[in-house]
């Protein structure tokens, strides 16, 4: 087995120096960093939290990036704390972020980050929103964090390690029929212009399932799946902000994920389906029924 060699350059190019590592170092190396990352994460998710909690308190500046797609200052707000802590220790990371506070340096970790996930509820003062903070690691998702501010819960999974409700541990729900199924969606901003607008869907789940609910924050929904207080999820549109967090706490917890038609979910794709694994099949079939 041939140890990896790590060298490093001079200003002209050349070999500078030759550091031998074997690979149980590089192992040790790679898991110190993570901890860090897992430390950083959730330390940024409690403190938006918190930022998301006051300004509830407080007089909300609002604007609008469309005709329903408002955002509040404390969207801003909660994105500059969360990126100021990444800047700190880990400013090489790329980041990708809602709000635009971007970083697009190549680097193998990518955090991806929605500093308000419900901003509408926000902004009406329904307590249902949250904080998520997802992490790459090579172009897949290795943690994710999300935070509900206002129910104190914080929902957290770190790949082949299993899903948690504040360190205690999460699963699906054990539910088998869609008829017995708590269901739950969201509609994009341009829902009142597109006619693709996932009313369809809506209206033929709402005839098979024994509910739909729509509560405005799609992170939160992952998390709700994930821990078996609703069966399945899905939605049009969404964002690699809104899903990097709750896919992998979703998976981590049992449950399953694709796109409309059963092949493999991706952040960056457009349609996500998320349950409970059970009742999987017979979301694609209702799915799949009026395409
Ligand atoms: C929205 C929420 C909502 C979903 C929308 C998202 P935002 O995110 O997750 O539940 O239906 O598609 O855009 O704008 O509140 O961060
Ligand atoms: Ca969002
Ligand atoms: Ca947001």
């Amino acid at each position: 087995m041939n140890a990896p060699i790590i060298s490093s350059l001079d200003r002209n190019g050349n070999p500078q120096k030759v550091f031998t590592f074997d690979r149980k170092t590089c192992y040790i190396a790679a898991m110190t960093e993570m901890k860090q990352i897992r430390a950083l994460a959730i330390r940024a998710a409690k403190k938006a939290g918190q930022i998301l909690k006051k300004g509830q308190q407080g007089e909300l500046k609002i604007s609008y990036k469309g005709d329903l797609n408002l955002v509040t200052n404390v969207d801003q707000l909660s994105e500059e704390a969360i990126v100021a802590l990444i800047n700190k220790h880990f400013p090489e990371h790329q980041i990708l972020a809602e709000e635009g506070h971007d970083r697009t340096e190549p680097s193998p970790f990518r955090w991806i980050i929605d500093p308000l996930d419900g901003t509408t509820n926000y902004a009406h003062h329904f307590p249902f929103f949250c904080v998520s903070i997802g992490v790459e690691v090579k172009g897949k998702v290795q943690l994710g964090v999300v935070f509900d501010p206002i129910r104190n819960e914080l929902f957290f999974a770190e790949r082949d390690k299993g899903a948690f409700l504040n360190e205690r541990p999460i699963r699906t729900s054990s539910i088998a029929h869609l008829r017995k199924s708590l269901l739950v969606t969201g509609f994009a901003y341009d829902v009142q212009t597109d006619p693709i607008n996932n009313f369809n869907h809506f209206i033929n789940f709402s005839m098979k399932a024994q509910g739909v609910r729509r509560t405005g924050s799609a992170a939160l929904d992952l998390c709700y799946v994930a821990s078996g207080r609703l069966d399945g999820f899905w939605e049009l549109k969404l964002h690699p902000w809104d899903t990097a967090a709750g896919s992998l706490i979703l998976t981590e917890a049992g449950g399953k994920l694709s796109d409309f038609s059963g092949k493999p979910f991706s952040i960056y794709d457009s349609e996500m389906l998320a349950s409970n694994g059970k009742i999987h099949r017979e979301m694609i079939d209702v799915l799949q029924k009026i395409r």
